[in-house]
Parts: C-alpha cells; structure tokens; sequence
C-alpha cells in the first residue's frame, strides 16, 4: 500500500483493496456525514456513524491508510506521551482522570471492533515498562507513578523489566495493548462498506462551501458532494484557523528488526525516559518476530539530515540487543497540541464541522476516542468528552486576520519563472538524490537532482501561508517548518493544512 513518504514501514506490507460495490461518483443526494481521510480517524468515526444509521461518506486525498496510520508503531497505551502530572497542572485532577478513562475506552473500543467485526490483527493485551537510567529521569518516573496513581491508572514499581537494559527504576503499568494498525483499519474499511458506507480515494477536497441547509464539498474538477455534517479526519484542519497556531508538527523514527535469539522479543510494550524517549514493542514481520524501536523525534523540517536519526536509532537498539538484520526503517508525522490534549469536537461556532488533532504520539487511542465522540455528538447530540476535548478552548489570536493576509501576498507575490539549466548547474553544485533550498538570482527555489543526474526545480513557498519547505532527506520530500505541509519531489501534496501543489519551475 502507498504512504506518504520513500521508505516503506512494516505495515504497508498489507494490500488495503475493496470491491467498488459502494463507488458513486458524483452523487446528488445529501449525506449526513461527509468524512475527509481514511485513517484510523476517519474511518472508526465513518463505521460508527454508518452503524447508527447515518448515511456517510469517505472522501480521501490519496489511498486509505495513506498518511500516519502506516506510519505509527501501534502501541495502545493509557501512559499517554504528555504526562498525567502536566494534564494534571493544565486541566485539573478530575479531567486529568477523566482524560485516563478515556484513553482506557479508547483500546477496549478497539477489542470490542475487533470482536464484532472479526478483524485480525494481532490484538494483544499486554502491559507497558517505563524505565529510569539516570537520577534524573528516575525523579521524573516517580512523578509519574504519583500520577498514575492520581487518575486511577494500575502500575507499580518492579525490579525487572522484560528487556536487557539497565535501570536504576522502573514502573510497569497494567491494561495495555498493541495491534497491527493497517489490518485493523482494513478490517474497519469492510464493516463501513458492508453497512453501506460510501468511499472515495484520489478525491482531494480543495473547498468546502457552506449552503443554506448543508455543506457543499469540491474538488478541483473532479465532482462534487453534499452533507449536513464534515468531519476533518486531516491531522490539521485546511487552510489557516486559530487551531493552526496552536499545533506543532513532528517526526518521529522507526526501525524494525530481527534479532539473533528468539527469545528476546519483548511481549510488552518499554519506553525509556530520554528526550526524546524511545519506545519498544515486538510485532510480526508475516509470520516472523520482529522488534520495532522507535523516537529520535524533532519539529519537522527542524534537522536537515533525516538519515542520521535512523543511525541513531539503530545504535541505540544494537547497544543492547544482538540484532541479525535491520528489516525496516521508516518516519512519520504526530502534532503537539499547545496544551497537552488532543482537540477533538466542533471545529468552529457551526454545529456542522468537526475535527480531531493534536493527538501527540498516541494516534491510535485519540483517533479511536476521536470516532466515538464525534458520532456521540452527531448521533445523541452530546458526548461525555466533549468539554474536556472541546477545540473551542483555543481563542482566535489577535493578529490572526493579519497573518491571513499577509500569507496570501506572499503566495502571490512569488513570480515563478523560468530557469536557465546552464547557468543554474553553474551557481548550484549538488548530489545525485540530494535537494536543497538555492539562491538564483536572488530568489530561493528548491532544487533536486534524481539519482540520474536530472535536476527538478519548484517555488520553495509554501502554499499554506508562505514559509520555505526544507529538504527531507529520508522520505524524498519537502517539508514546511511552519505547520508541517509536506510535499513530494515534483511538488505535489503529500499532507496539508495546505490544499495546493508546489508549483514547479520551468527549466529550459
Ligand atoms: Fe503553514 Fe507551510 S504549512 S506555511
């Protein structure tokens, strides 16, 4: 299956193809629900909602599975990368409780999916290691078991952990889980297409047009479809929203490997507590083990060279286990919310437009929890997560109109041209499969020379609201520092929040 980026994670391994039963190509009635991306999002809230009754559609930008859901390492855990004690800090302990709860329902909502739909994708109960190497990290893990313990969660200090790290203090905490994401999300896909949902993959939303009674979605050319309700199921919601200020982008790094001795695939899920941390779970590679370590994580478009974090990663995982072979090594992209939570729940003043992000490194319990409380509210009206997850806790900011403005001129002002190969070969000295951002002529572009020699040149500003991408090395692409849009090597999009290709330059 495709994603968005070169290398290729354990999980694209799985062909994610329907039958067309369900395509219409431009329908004219009005569906209750439009869905915008098919990833776990997307279509948990898409088979909830088509379960209720709700007639709905699936419209996504590229294939189903596409963006970060083929790029996650699956562990479901209620640890939560934000700590209990900052939840606790910024929201209080009752919603910090609340919060636990919620992560709690969001992997027993998956069992019980897996259950009624019969979806197989090793789902596997498991418990979770957290482990102190330094004095340091081992004052911030007892704060974190005093939190545990604050909001309910089971854990206690242990003396060994299943992994042949050293420690100083280690906790484990009880009633996790992992899975394979892209099965699981397959297996949802067949029950919202049996129920009689609707789907479309290459249909790449570019505006979405308020009428009188319901929303209007287009594309380029390419149809239109009409709903009551549209949920942003994008990571970012398009085009520049106060939520847009309060979401980092960042990529985070993942290898998988085989090790030497059978025996030493872990059956839980270890996290250390470096910064960034790392985290460790075992999974199946067809029918063989594999262990997959994942972190080395940074803001995208913060590091220039990509590839280093892979080597960090497999010196890290070659210091304590004996590997026979590095399988897979992959990148993938979460967003920090500004203040610890996800924003899950009406996406403006309007009842009829949703959105879930914000999610950290834990896309699999919040786009779950994501699906249950936004079919809640469409369905019942109210969700028991609504307050607590609410985007309306962001305000506008005052320069926002401002900031809108001024990234339209700077799109527009941005004259693309012609270049000169010849004189552009002269000024510019660079590798076979290597990009970079250039002067030419006092302009920057971005410029990459593919592994024959062949340079392809585009206007660097990102359509969003006018940064400059930077070149990532690992996945081939262009990523916009800004509010991580990212882009291939012809321009085209990979992920938003902008809605619009790189333009290319003419090289003459
Ligand atoms: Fe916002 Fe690029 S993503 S300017």
């Amino acid at each position: 299956m495709e994603r968005d980026g070169a290398t290729q994670s354990l999980w694209q391994r799985e062909e994610i193809n329907y039958t067309e039963v369900n395509f219409v190509h431009n329908s004219k009635d009005i569906f209750d629900v439009i869905i915008i991306g098919a990833g776990i999002t997307g279509l948990t809230t898409a088979l909830c909602l088509q379960a209720a009754g709700k007639r709905c559609m699936v419209l996504e930008a590229h294939k189903v599975g596409f963006g970060t859901t083929s790029g996650t390492t699956a562990h479901l855990n209620t640890v939560l990368d934000n700590s209990y004690s900052k939840i606790i800090k910024n929201f209080g302990l009752e919603n910090a409780i609340r919060t636990a709860e919620a992560a709690d329902l969001a992997i027993q909502s998956i069992e019980s999916f897996i259950a009624q739909y019969g979806i197989a994708c090793n789902f596997t109960r498991c418990a979770a290691y957290l482990y102190a190497t330094e004095e340091k990290e081992a004052k911030e893990l007892q704060n974190m078991q005093e939190a545990f313990h604050q909001v309910g969660i089971n854990s206690s200090y242990v003396h060994h952990i299943p992994g042949p790290m050293k420690f100083k203090k280690a906790v484990c905490v009880s009633g996790q889980a992992r899975f394979h994401p892209t099965q699981y999300i397959k297996g949802l896909l067949k029950a919202y297409l049996e129920l009689g949902g609707k789907i479309r993959e290459k249909y790449l939303v570019k505006k979405v047009q308020e009428e009188d009674s319901f929303q209007r979605v287009l594309s380029a050319d390419d149809g239109v479809y009409d709903a009551k309700h549209i949920v942003y199921a994008t990571h970012t919601p398009p085009g520049i929203h106060p939520l847009t200020f309060k979401l980092t982008p960042y990529r985070s790094y993942v290898i998988a490997v085989e090790l030497t001795n059978r025996k030493s695939y872990p059956n839980d899920l270890i996290y250390d507590l470096k910064e960034p941390f790392h985290y460790i779970r075992k999974a199946k590679d067809g029918e063989s083990p594999v262990l997959i370590i994942g972190g080395e994580d940074h803001k995208t478009a913060h590091e220039i060279n990509t590839v280093h974090n892979f080597q960090k990663l497999e010196s890290f995982v070659r210091q304590h286990y004996s590997v026979q072979r590095k399988l897979y090594e992959w990148s993938s992209q979460f967003y920090e919310s500004a203040d610890g939570l996800p924003y899950i729940g009406y996406l403006s003043e309007k009842k009829n437009k949703f959105v879930a992000t914000g999610f950290s490194g834990n896309g699999m319990i919040y786009g779950t929890l994501s699906g249950k409380i936004i079919s809640d509210i469409i369905i019942k009206g109210k969700s028991k997560y609504q307050n607590l997850f609410s985007p309306s806790r962001v305000k506008p900011i005052a320069e926002f109109q401002s900031f809108v403005k001024e990234s339209a001129d700077v799109i527009k002002h941005f004259v693309s041209d012609r270049l000169s190969v010849d004189k552009l070969k002269n000024t510019v000295e660079i590798g076979k499969g290597e990009g970079r951002i250039v002067k030419y002529e006092g302009k920057k572009i971005a410029i990459y020379r593919d592994k024959e020699g062949e340079l392809f040149a585009l206007n660097p500003v990102c359509r969003h609201a006018g940064c400059i991408v930077q070149w990532n090395h690992a996945e081939r692409s262009w990523d916009c520092p800004c509010h991580g849009t990212r882009y291939a090597i012809d321009g085209s999009l990979l992920n938003g929040p902008a809605s619009t290709d790189l333009p290319s330059l003419k090289l003459e």
